[in-house]
C-alpha cells in the first residue's frame, strides 16, 4: 500500500470541506482492496450539530458506493493540527463499527507528522452489536 499517496488524497479531500464556522478543514481518504480511494471532508451547518466530520464522510461515501467492511484496507485523516489529528468520539464509534480490525488508520497533519493506529487503539472496550 502506498501510504504517501493515500495521505496526498486526504489532503486533496480537504479542498471540498465546507467550514464557514470553524474554518478548520479535515480531509480523509479511504482505500479499498481493489485500489479505489473514497474522499471525505467535513461539512458544517449553521445548525452546528448538523455538521459531519471528514472521516465519517469518507466512510459513508465508501459505503454509499457499495463498499463493505472487509473491503477496507486503510483510512488516512488529515487536518492542520499541531500533532497528528485526533478523531472525535463519534468518529471513533463509527470507525469501530464500519472498519475491519486490521485496517490501518493513518492520522497526520500538514507538517507530515504521522501516527499509525488501528480501531482498537482509538476506541478500546467499544460498545458494539454484541452488546445489544
Ligand atoms: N472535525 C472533523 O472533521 N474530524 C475530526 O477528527 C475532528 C473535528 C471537524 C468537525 C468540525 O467541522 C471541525 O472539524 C471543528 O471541530
Amino acid at each position: 500500500m502506498d501510504k504517501q499517496k493515500l495521505i496526498k488524497e486526504a489532503i486533496k479531500a480537504m479542498d471540498n470541506a465546507y467550514v464557514p464556522y470553524s474554518k478548520f478543514k479535515v480531509g480523509a481518504a479511504l482505500l479499498t482492496k481493489d485500489g479505489t480511494i473514497y474522499h471525505g471532508a467535513n461539512i458544517e451547518n449553521a445548525a452546528y450539530g448538523s455538521a459531519m466530520c471528514g472521516e465519517r464522510n469518507a466512510i459513508y461515501n465508501a459505503y454509499n458506493h457499495g463498499v463493505k467492511k472487509d473491503d477496507i484496507v486503510a483510512l488516512a485523516i488529515v487536518g492542520n493540527t499541531a500533532k497528528p489529528i485526533s478523531p472525535c468520539g463519534s468518529c471513533r464509534q463509527v470507525i469501530s463499527e464500519l472498519l475491519p480490525k486490521e485496517a490501518l488508520i493513518i492520522l497526520t497533519n500538514m507538517k507530515g507528522d504521522i501516527l499509525e493506529v488501528n480501531k482498537e487503539d482509538l476506541l478500546p472496550f467499544a460498545f458494539d452489536d454484541s452488546d445489544l
